[in-house]
Order: structure tokens, then C-alpha cells, then sequence
């Protein structure tokens, strides 16, 4: 008789040896081998994890202090990340199994449209039902999606010009620079539905931030709080960073990744301009590391004896592969992006097949100072390493 178990082996080392063979054919195909090697890493550990997770109606998003999976809500914030690594995924293999994983994961967020609690819409809705929308003939993502934008501008404040962020907290009006990644959402809907409404509140957020949120060497503030009467900023600091005057890395990834796609949706000139100045901060910072792996903060104290934080590193390679697109001296930008993902594909970084509770990448850190997620896979270190991987194997026309 089979036992479940070793059934279970049998086919993933069917999967291996098939994608084994896959790896030969694009080695002689001039495809490097660290890069079908984090491909197909990536393919395994989330055909068996979703497999693994399906019934438990929740969304893998780390690991718990005890080493377990940390499975979340359809409300957290990274919810929609785990089915975008599932559509990213079948997007790069065309495995229907992945399609067919990937929409069961994405029916779990269904009724996160109504949600107006919370800013991070973008990041749970255009993850999930976003990259799934070309890939299914339905009308209900379409319309899923655009509830989400009408949510999302609800917390527009027009005297302040910005989005709400977060309702908890004692700031009156906290914009934290992570906000940035949920205006893609609404460039999208104005595109969609030829009202400008929702890009307008998307470029005033833009610009907003890009008056208060910047010191001046171009690092970023991670929180700034407005007077909802005067609309002014009243403080500038920091939530999950060191301290108020450090670089929290993730914050500068989103900085980068947030001004290159508001260029991209506007052709704002000035949009790209804070990208490149972004990209100028970061990447001597970025450099300094052996690796291109940034420290959780780059002003952490005990740097290099400190975390790393990988889903930062992957933030910035997908950033790179795009705002390298629209400089004319790219190749530095694109020398970091391939160091980082070469990074991240090393045994360093990435999980061996069965390992880490089926997550692709190792040592991410979610909040440092609250003691939270420190040194752990993050779900969506590996959304931002699929699609820096994505971006980087259609650059180079593997
Ligand atoms: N958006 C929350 C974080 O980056 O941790």
C-alpha cells in the first residue's frame, strides 16, 4: 500500500525531475542557472504549499516565533500577496494547477472590496484579483476591483491631499510611505473606467508625499502626520524603523517602487525624478552590503551583526528592473537588480524545496522595534522576487 506520504514524495520528485529536465533545456538556452534554479525552487515550494494551506481557509504570510506557518486573515494587510505569488507563478510556467490555486486563494478576499478600514486595498486587491484579471474571462474581478478603488478614496482627506494610512495610533492623520504601492490600484480604475477621479486623488497623494515625506538626501520618513485644518504636515518618523531619523530599508523600497510606477501610470517628469533620487540614496547604501541584501534599516545599530531584510532587496531589484527602462544610464540599475536576485537565489537566501514552510525566500524582517516577524520568510518578499524575476527573464528574453 502507498502511504500519503510517500505518495506525496513521489510527486515532488516527479515535479523536480521534470523541472530538472526543463533546467538543462534552458541552461543550453543561455538561461543562467541561478535563475532556473530560484524558478524552479519558487514553482515547487508553492504548488505544495498551496496545496497544503488550501483547506485551512487562510492566507500564508510568515512564519510564527516557534518556526510553524503563520497563516492570516483576508483582512491583514498582506492577504493578497500569497494568491499573487500563485498567478505570478502560473503567469511564468502556464501550470493550470497554479490558475486553479490561485483563484480558490483569491475567492478568500472576496468582500475586502467593502473594506474601507484600511489603506492597504492596493496591496490586498491588485495583488490578488490585479494579476489575475487577464487571466480569467469573468466580469467580477473587474467589478470586485473597482468597489476597491471607490473604498480606497474614501479615505481621501482633500484638505491634507493625501490618503488616510492607518486608524490606529495617536497621530490625527498618519501617511505612512508604504501608501505609495496602493495608488496603483486607483490608476487602474481611472483607466478602466475613463473617470479621472481616481487618478487625480493618486497624483495629489503622490505629490503630497513627495513634498513631506523626503529629507534632503532623499531618504524617506516612514510616517508623517497632517492637521486635518490647515492641512500642514505635524510629524515626521518613524513606526517600524530605528528611530525617526534612520532609513528604514523597507520604506526607501517602497519610495523607489512607488515614484517609478507613478511615472509609469502619469509620465510626470517630476515623479521620475524622485525615483532616480531615490535610486541615488539607496543604492551606495545597498552596496555596502556583500550581498545587496540591505540591513533591516540601514541606520541599524550593530550593523553587520543586525537582520537582513530580503523582501526590502526584492522590492528594490523589481523597482530597478522597471525605472532602468526609462534612464538613459541604466546599466548600474541593472547590475544592482541582478546582483540582489542572484543574491536571493542562493542557498543563502532561498529555501530548500520542502523547507521554511513552503515559502520561497529566507530572512525578511517585518517590524524590528515591535519585536515582530524578525528574520522570517515574509509572503511578500517572494510577491517581489517573483515579479523582479518576471521582469528581469522578459529584459533578458529568456
Ligand atoms: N506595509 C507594511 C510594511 O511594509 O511592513
Amino acid at each position: 500500500m502507498v502511504r500519503k506520504n510517500d505518495a506525496k514524495m513521489n510527486r515532488i520528485k516527479l515535479l523536480v525531475l521534470l523541472v530538472g529536465i526543463a533546467v538543462l533545456t534552458a541552461c543550453q538556452n543561455g538561461v543562467p542557472e541561478w535563475y532556473e534554479n530560484g524558478l524552479r525552487t519558487a514553482h515547487v515550494q508553492l504548488l505544495e504549499g498551496a496545496k497544503e494551506y488550501e483547506q485551512s481557509g487562510l492566507l500564508p504570510r510568515s512564519t510564527t516565533p516557534t518556526g510553524k506557518v503563520h497563516l492570516g486573515k483576508p483582512a491583514n494587510w498582506t492577504s493578497g500577496f500569497y494568491p499573487g505569488n500563485l498567478w505570478l507563478m502560473y503567469k511564468m510556467t502556464g501550470d493550470e494547477e497554479l490558475k486553479q490555486l490561485a483563484s480558490s486563494y483569491n475567492s478568500l478576499l472576496k468582500g475586502q472590496e467593502y473594506n474601507t478600514g484600511t489603506h492597504d486595498l492596493g496591496f490586498m486587491l491588485y495583488c490578488s484579483f490585479g494579476n489575475g484579471l487577464d487571466e480569467t474571462s469573468g466580469k467580477d474581478y473587474r467589478e470586485l476591483l473597482l468597489k476597491g478603488a471607490q473604498s480606497l478614496i474614501s479615505r481621501y482627506n482633500p484638505k491634507v491631499g493625501a490618503i488616510r494610512s492607518w486608524d490606529f495610533g495617536e497621530w490625527e492623520f498618519p501617511v505612512i510611505i508604504d501608501n505609495m504601492m496602493n495608488l496603483e490600484m486607483l490608476f487602474w480604475a481611472s483607466k478602466e473606467t475613463g473617470n479621472s477621479l481616481y487618478s487625480n486623488i493618486a497624483v495629489r497623494h503622490a505629490n503630497t508625499t513627495l513634498k513631506n515625506h523626503f529629507r534632503d538626501n532623499f531618504s524617506t520618513y516612514h510616517v508623517v502626520s497632517y492637521d486635518t485644518i490647515s492641512g500642514a504636515p505635524v510629524s515626521k518618523g518613524t513606526y517600524q524603523g530605528f528611530s525617526n531619523s534612520s532609513s528604514w530599508a523597507r520604506g526607501q523600497a517602497w519610495a523607489l517602487y512607488g515614484y517609478t510606477m507613478c511615472y509609469r501610470e502619469t509620465g510626470n517628469k517630476a515623479f521620475l525624478k524622485r525615483a532616480k533620487e531615490v535610486a541615488g540614496f539607496v543604492l551606495p547604501q545597498i552596496s555596502r552590503c556583500d550581498d545587496c541584501i540591505p540591513y533591516w534599516d540601514f541606520d541599524a545599530p550593530g550593523i553587520p551583526d543586525v537582520p537582513r531584510d530580503a523582501s526590502a532587496a526584492a522590492i528594490i531589484a523589481s523597482a530597478l528592473l522597471e525605472l532602468q527602462n526609462y534612464v538613459d544610464n541604466s546599466e548600474n540599475y541593472m547590475n544592482i537588480a541582478e546582483k540582489i536576485l542572484i543574491s536571493l537565489s542562493s542557498p543563502k537566501y532561498l529555501a530548500e524545496e520542502g523547507s521554511n514552510n513552503y515559502f520561497i525566500l529566507k530572512h525578511s524582517t517585518g517590524s524590528y522595534p515591535h519585536n515582530s516577524e524578525v528574520d522570517v520568510p515574509l509572503v511578500y518578499a517572494d510577491y517581489y522576487y517573483l515579479e523582479a524575476m518576471r521582469r528581469y527573464g522578459e529584459l533578458r528574453k529568456f
